[in-house]
């Protein structure tokens, strides 16, 4: 069986507003349950419904995060924006197959949340820390 490592990310040099700061906390922690746990379920209604509340957890936060960007108007919020969408795309492909014959693989979904919430935050949410510290107006 694939390997896939949980996240290790130190949230607390990620500190961007009191309510984006624990939803990173929970959404780390979604995430790595689910990696704890995929391989021990063997029903896919199961899967669903633990995927559809992380997208749904997902969803309330990067309305949250755009809200915030557009408040301090942050010059890169077009390329954010477009980093959750990509990610909310693949989710619904990933829903919409998922009963399907040729479904995709559990690891593969896993794979590809760690991955992104991965680099997500380390890259895109970084860049959010800088910009509070520049423009304190909130
Ligand atoms: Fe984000
Ligand atoms: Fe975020």
């Amino acid at each position: 069986m694939e390997v896939i490592e949980k996240l290790t990310i130190d949230l607390t040099k990620i500190t961007i507003s009191p309510t984006i700061d624990r939803q990173h906390s929970e959404l780390l922690i979604m995430v790595n349950n689910l990696i704890d746990q995929y391989h021990l379920i063997n029903h896919r209604g199961k899967m669903a419904e633990i995927l559809n509340r992380l997208t749904d957890y997902g969803q309330a936060h990067f309305k949250e995060e755009e809200k915030f960007m557009k408040e301090h108007n942050y010059p890169l919020i077009k390329e954010h924006v477009k980093s959750h969408q990509e990610y909310t795309f693949k989710i619904a492909f990933y829903n919409y197959k998922f009963f399907d014959t040729d479904a995709p693989q559990f690891s593969a979904i896993v794979y590809f949340i760690r991955n992104w919430w991965n680099i997500h935050l380390l890259k895109w949410d970084s860049h959010l820390v800088g910009l509070v510290k520049e423009n304190p107006t909130k």
